[in-house]
């Protein structure tokens, strides 16, 4: 991380974990062992603890993110949250294409690219996922792969709106798995999202942007991904369930 020209966010996905009283809980474990981090803190919670974490985080430096929004506004989308409706219960950030939705639930790079306009004309902060499947790396393909998924991700995106747009570089085959990539792999990755930003936007705006690490980052192996000059945060699955765990990765970065 380079933290003189931009912020390291740690963020927890706790994916479909958790009821609301767990929520509180946790939320309430959490705080005040990250109190002192020196990075940007986010819980990404299930859409029906969203209330209960915001209540929960109010006063404390956690902010409170969803895992997914719809691209329209309002309409016949059932069983979809649309972004309006996640900032007007005082949500501040939202993850899009993850590589479950894209995996599960048929997200394209498009839709990718559609959510993360609505997302951001509703006044969210995006954390947007790109990554490799394991074949891909096997080919020789990364890089190609996350710059195909960034651009077009970020089709229409004015440079003003970057400071809204984290990117997460989460390797599919990394994805709780226990197999991290490694450092140098994170790195390599990372730095080449970062030349794709700086193709699009200009070299300032490459070096402003936060590019997260996510894929099996757990306590243990979080100070080595974070100690690399392009990895600038994580994505936490797994390990953001567990206070401890989650506090320590913040505390990593220090
Ligand atoms: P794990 O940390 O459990 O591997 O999950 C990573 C992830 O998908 C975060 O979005």
């Amino acid at each position: 991380m380079n933290r003189s020209v931009r912020k390291t966010v740690i963020a927890g996905n706790w994916k479909m974990n958790n009821n609301r009283a767990q929520t509180k809980e946790l939320i309430g474990e959490i705080a005040p062992l990250v109190k002192d981090a020196g990075c940007d803190v986010v819980l990404c919670v299930p859409y029906t603890n969203l209330e209960t974490a915001v209540d929960a985080a109010a006063g404390t430096v956690i902010k409170i993110g969803a895992q997914n929004c719809h691209h329209e506004s309002a309409g016949a989308y059932t069983g979809e949250i649309s972004a309006d409706m996640l900032a007007e219960i005082g949500v501040e950030y939202v993850i899009i294409g993850h590589s479950e939705r894209r995996q599960y639930y048929g997200e394209t790079d498009k839709t990718v690219n559609l959510r993360t306009k609505a997302a951001l004309a509703a006044g969210l902060k995006v954390i947007l996922c790109v990554g490799e499947h394991l074949a891909e790396r096997e080919y020789g393909i990364t890089d190609e792969v996350t710059a195909l998924q960034t651009k077009v991700a970020l089709s229409g995106i004015t440079a003003g709106q970057m400071k809204d747009i984290i990117i997460a570089y989460e390797p599919v085959w990394a994805i709780g798995t226990g197999r991290n990539a490694t450092s140098e792999q994170a790195d390599h990755a990372c730095a080449a999202i970062r030349a794709t930003v700086a193709g699009l936007y200009g070299d300032q705006i490459a070096q402003a942007t936060t590019i997260q690490y996510g894929g099996s980052m757990n306590a243990a192996n979080a100070a080595e991904l974070l100690s690399k000059k392009d990895v600038d945060g994580g994505l936490i699955g797994g390990a953001s369930l567990k206070s401890k765990d989650f506090a320590a990765i913040c505390g990593a970065v220090n």
